[in-house]
């Protein structure tokens, strides 16, 4: 700290991770009607409130330790899932890719995972790539805990909420409340393979 505890050294702090939403190509980007990926894809109404935000303060930083075997640095500058989960579910339909061109130990990829989604990343520090592996362990039982999490989280606020639901989920047992909402869908991952560098992921829905 030095004298950071006396005016006028001290600094602020930056706490927030500040992020860009760029597009292009046809803005809105063009659905044929009812398109099954996209209304899959939809998110619960309070989901988007929340989502949809400018300030997402229930979001916290995560440790950044590496195990040495992960290359030479000691921090891996990974951000916490929610943040490209919550993006991707925002901003792109079942069966998209997603790229991220600073994909580090490839957080991107798996909230990908979680969202059904491919997704194709670069990263210069091959040492974090080989490191990806290790965070595959489990992740099967990881994307189911994160689907029904959201749909726990959903009855919750079903049952905490005097709004009225006017809508019936199609493949869940709950109220929403938007017609756009039914037909919902959440995933989990089924089962992996790897080749080389490549995952192949096939996705199955959760039930409930
Ligand atoms: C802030 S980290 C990304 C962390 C990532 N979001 C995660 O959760 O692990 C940025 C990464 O970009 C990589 N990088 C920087 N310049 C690059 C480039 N030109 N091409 C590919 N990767 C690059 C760095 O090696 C670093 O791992």
């Amino acid at each position: 700290m030095g004298s950071g505890t006396l005016p006028p050294n001290a600094y602020v702090t930056l706490e927030h991770e500040h992020l860009l939403v760029l597009r292009n190509g046809d803005e809105p980007r063009d659905f044929p009607p009812h398109d099954p990926d996209r209304y899959a894809a939809a998110y619960f109404w309070e989901e988007r409130n929340r989502w949809f935000s400018d300030v997402w303060s229930d979001v916290r930083g995560r440790r950044q330790s590496l195990p040495a075997a992960h290359g030479d640095r000691e921090r891996s500058a990974a951000y916490p899932i929610e943040i490209p989960y919550r993006l991707i579910n925002m901003f792109s339909v079942r069966g998209d890719t997603v790229l991220d061109p600073f994909w580090g130990t490839g957080t991107t990829t798996l909230a990908a995972m979680a969202a059904a989604r491919a997704s194709v990343g670069y990263e210069l520090d091959a040492g974090l790539v080989d490191g990806f592996d290790d965070r595959l362990h489990g992740i099967e039982e990881f994307t189911a805990d994160v689907a029904r999490d959201r749909l726990e989280r959903h009855r919750e606020f079903v049952r905490d909420t005097e709004a009225s639901f006017d809508y019936d989920a199609t493949h869940y047992d709950t109220p929403v409340k938007t017609k756009r909402e039914r037909d919902i869908r959440l995933y989990r991952v089924r089962d992996i393979e790897r080749e080389a560098k490549r995952y192949r992921t096939s996705h199955e829905p959760i039930e409930g």
